[in-house]
């Protein structure tokens, strides 16, 4: 483009940033799909995950519905397969056994899409319709990616075989961290009705009043949650819901997903690669029903959502809730652990520039965090663009989860971002931390 006026210059840097987005999901899609050979793309890891090419198809079916034909109004790639990729049609059990498209065809189709895609993004006008207003529907689409990126990455820790995936190690510890943080009684605004690529969920804001809590400064560490597993913690029905004790015995679970005993201690298995477990890294592949147990053994309990959003967000200061523990300013690699820069959490004390203002560390990044909300809409919640993505989800069955983790990119990551799972699952990078009520001598 040549003549670019002044007043056009938001529009130009909002394709800009549309098209570094969409094209650094599609790396990031590139490197998890072309690390393995096409026998290990088409072959189902685990009954609980997709086969690899099925999320790279999807990835570009979803891309075709929503930016192709929906806002640009084009001609369909591939009608036909739109059924074979509606994840409501078909759970994952049963995707190995469709006539899904095969490596090189599903290669072959994404590219198609998305060079479709940036032809459209040339030309199309963020305006007119709610889909397209600051780029809503393509920002949807880089994190829609960008989640399945992730859940890529989770198959890949459930893969058997050698390692394929490498990257450097997080950043050590810097500074101790303190055991808790006291979060004074007062109202906040949770959720934003601001932010423009915030999702359906995360709206709208809202003020929400608490009274005063401790919250711990950090994610529960794999030193603690050892404590807590030679203590006997999984043998303990006291500190067990009923259906956590009865999922614990059922599974038979006796510490978290991918930990082994080495001798007289422990090590874990990660992405191929064994090694002793690190102790002041966050645990990470435990279930809710853990997580509730450790709370339970610790004299404390999980955070609520909205406790664990105000320990992340509020600023006493100003009195306003940030995007960010930090500000907000999108995330640094010096602010967290996130965007598969490392492949694992990074040991408690390596981000002191992204903690809170209250000094609570490592909200964003290194492990999604367990709290003990269901996932429910806010009030004055309103589906958008479509009630599939969060509202036929509500409900007691699932948990949330917040701060994102070490796979998880900062594109698909806010303060106000709300993921929810099953309380069973630990497939994902889940670790949390726990929270308490303030005692009275701590509000005097
Ligand atoms: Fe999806």
């Amino acid at each position: 483009m040549t003549d670019v006026r002044s007043d056009d210059r938001p529009t130009e840097s909002l394709r800009d940033r549309i098209a570094t987005e969409l094209g650094r999901a599609r790396d990031r899609s590139v490197r998890l799909t072309e690390a393995v050979d096409d026998d290990d793309l088409v072959r189902q890891h685990s009954p609980i995950m997709s086969p690899l090419v099925w999320d790279l198809a999807h990835i570009g079916n979803q891309e075709e519905l929503w930016l192709l034909r929906d806002v640009g109004g084009r001609t369909p790639v591939r009608q036909d397969i739109d059924e074979l990729y509606d994840a409501f049609k078909h759970p994952r059990k049963d995707r190995p056994a469709l006539p899904l498209l095969g490596p090189t065809e599903a290669r072959r189709y994404v590219g198609t899409v998305r060079d479709k895609v940036f032809d459209l993004l040339d030309g199309v006008r963020f305006e007119g319709r709610r889909l397209v207003t600051d780029g809503f529907a393509f920002g949807m689409i880089a994190q829609h990616e960008q989640q399945h990126d992730e859940t890529m990455l989770a198959t890949h820790q459930l893969r058997a075989g050698p390692p394929v995936l490498s990257a450097p190690p997080p950043p050590p510890s810097v500074r101790p961290v303190g055991a808790e943080v006291l979060v004074p009684a007062g109202r906040f605004t949770m959720g934003t009705s601001t932010d423009p690529w915030a999702l359906d969920n995360e709206r709208p804001g809202h003020p929400v009043d608490l009274p005063a809590y401790v919250i711990d400064a950090a994610p529960v560490t794999n030193a603690a949650y050892l404590a807590f597993v030679d203590d006997g913690g999984y043998a303990d029905p006291r500190w067990w819901s009923g259906p956590g004790w009865q999922h614990r015995s059922s599974a038979g679970l006796t510490a978290p997903m991918h930990w082994r005993r080495d001798g007289t201690g422990w090590g874990c298995t990660r992405f191929g690669r064994y090694a002793p477990l690190v102790p002041d890294e966050p645990v990470v592949h435990v279930g809710y029903h853990e997580a509730e147990a450790y709370a339970a053994w610790a004299g404390k309990r999980l955070p609520t959502e909205a406790e664990w959003e105000k320990a992340a967000r509020w600023d006493p200061v100003s009195g306003r809730s940030r995007r960010y523990p930090w500000g907000d300013e999108d995330p640094t690699p010096e602010h967290a652990n996130l965007g598969q820069r490392h492949l694992a959490p990074a040991p408690v004390g390596a981000y002191p520039a992204g903690a809170s203002p209250l000094g609570v560390h490592q909200l964003i990044g290194d492990v999604w965090e367990w709290t003990a909300s269901p996932f429910l809409g806010y009030p004055g919640f309103a589906a958008f663009p479509y009630r599939e993505y969060s509202e036929v989800f509500f409900g007691s069955d699932y948990r949330v989860l917040r701060g994102g983790s070490f796979g998880t990119d900062p594109v698909a990551c806010r303060g106000t971002f709300r993921n929810w799972d099953l309380p069973i699952r630990r497939q994902i990078f889940s670790g949390f931390r726990c929270a308490r009520d303030a005692r009275p001598d701590e509000t005097a």
